[in-house]
């Protein structure tokens, strides 16, 4: 069971307690709907430790991985704590999320930097952080990166992001390593890079390679072709330029079960095939094993979270659809807008009533693609219902917004019978923190 939690829709601990409500990490939903309002977002701590300890499973007889989670499926201090105590380290994309590391006190040597368009500041930042890696995207970061870094008097280690040119079939806003990718190199322009960081960029250190070829990935053979494609890569490199380089990232991406049409492999499955890749290669060319980066974002997160709603007005079109809406909707998950992505849900005060109709649950945003999930089958749904959507862990919270001037939702982590606040509901107040009046607008 425990090499499979992303193959789950459901936290680990999901279950109908004696109140007939459901219950998740020993926290009834309907007792922390009321305690912390609606919508919540509730993190399922033995979910996200399971799945952390099928990933060091997994990878246990490979002794060089290191297991970078990309902060940027949720990005909380807390949730970063949490993860470094289970010996992850982390994949950064900006600024922000680099000092949400800083400020929990992470340990900066497990920091990797990854984004196609780091600022000067955010480089600077990393740089006098002293982080682990940099994963420079393209020339123009090689050249700002050499120059920070000559500046302040110190040498970085980098790796190269690459474009392998896999086609992974999934959305195709989330591919990534396909090649007209905004993302990495080209492979035919790595020659130039390592030209110009061999003879020009004295103050970058070139350790390895870095590649991601998309998320919510269904295909093992998709890391196989990746593994394939990058030793032969550092094979041809030591063969031109006499430079061994001894990392590979190979980015994140392993898929987990929204609905059940989803069927994503196990991070086990996963695991053998790299691990049989990396073998397969190392012995053909002769080449040694080089210590591998993972930066696996939704497949830790997703499941162990869930939404939490409280049900409003209903409309029956004449004819056509039942509508049910949501006090939540496109500001605390985008994905249904962006992705057309689907979602189960269940009524958290009566799981185990009959489904007796099919509705649609809308947000409550002024958009008539706020839809939550189209189509789904409930039970009768009333007024104060509280809905528990699942698998919304990742990706929700991070890219939550205050569309129509709403307050980001608080966020709970729940353990055995325990609930503590992580992140704290806006207020209307943090709505107008930042706003600024003229003196010349205001009338006398
Ligand atoms: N590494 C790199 C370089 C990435 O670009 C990403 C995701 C990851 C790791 C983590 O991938 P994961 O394991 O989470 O699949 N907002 C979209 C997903 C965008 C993913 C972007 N990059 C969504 O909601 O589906």
């Amino acid at each position: 069971m425990s090499d499979s939690v992303n193959q789950i829709i459901k936290p680990l601990t999901t279950t109908v307690n004696e109140n007939g409500n459901l219950e998740i990490g020993g926290c009834d939903l309907v007792n922390l709907a009321k305690e912390y309002k609606t919508p919540l977002y509730v993190i399922d701590e033995d979910t996200l430790v399971s799945i952390c300890n099928s990933y060091k499973e997994a990878f246990a007889e490979y002794k060089n991985v290191k297991l970078l989670y990309a902060s940027k499926a949720l990005c909380t201090s807390a949730i970063a704590t949490l993860l470094s105590n289970e010996g992850f380290g982390f994949d950064v994309v900006s600024g922000g999320e680099l000092y949400t590391m800083y400020k929990a006190g992470i340990d900066m040597q497990t920091i990797l930097f990854n984004g196609n368009n780091k600022t000067e500041e955010e480089l600077s930042l990393a740089v006098d952080l002293g982080i682990a890696r940099f994963s420079v995207d393209n020339f123009s970061e090689l050249s700002l990166l050499d120059n920070i870094a000559k500046n302040k008097n110190k040498t970085v280690d980098i790796l190269l992001r690459i474009t392998p040119g896999i086609e992974c079939h999934t959305h195709e806003y989330i591919q990534t390593g396909h090649l007209d990718s905004k993302f990495g190199f080209d492979m035919s322009q790595i020659d130039e890079a390592l030209s110009l960081i061999i003879n020009n960029y004295k103050n970058l250190n070139l350790k390895g390679l870095h590649a991601h070829t998309g998320s919510q990935i269904f295909e093992t053979k998709v890391y196989k072709d990746e593994i394939d494609i990058l030793i032969k890569e550092l094979v041809r490199i030591k063969d031109k330029f006499g430079l061994t380089l001894n990392e590979i990232n190979l980015g994140g991406g392993l898929g987990v079960k929204y609905t059940e049409q989803d069927n994503p492999p196990s991070v086990k499955e996963m695991a053998d095939i790299i691990i049989e890749a990396i073998k397969l290669n190392c012995e053909k060319y002769k080449y040694f094993y080089p210590t591998i980066y993972l930066e696996p974002g939704r497949s830790i997160i997703s499941n162990a979270g869930v939404t939490l709603y409280t049900l409003g007005s209903q409309k029956q079109v004449p004819n056509g659809k039942k509508y049910v809406s949501a006090d939540g909707g496109m500001a605390d998950n985008p994905r249904p807008s962006l992705y057309q992505a689907e979602y189960i849900a269940q009524i958290a005060n009566k799981p185990n009533a009959k489904n007796e109709e099919t509705v649609t649950i809308a947000g409550r945003y002024c958009e008539s693609g706020d839809i939550i999930i189209e189509n789904i089958k409930l039970p009768k749904t009333e007024q104060g219902d509280i809905l528990c959507v699942y698998n919304t862990g990742s990706y929700n919270y991070s890219m939550s917004s205050n569309y129509n001037r709403t307050q980001k939702p608080a966020m709970v982590l729940v353990k055995s019978g325990q609930s503590d606040m992580i992140v704290m509901r806006e207020t209307l107040e943090d709505l107008i923190r930042n706003d600024i009046i003229p003196s010349r607008l205001k009338k006398c």
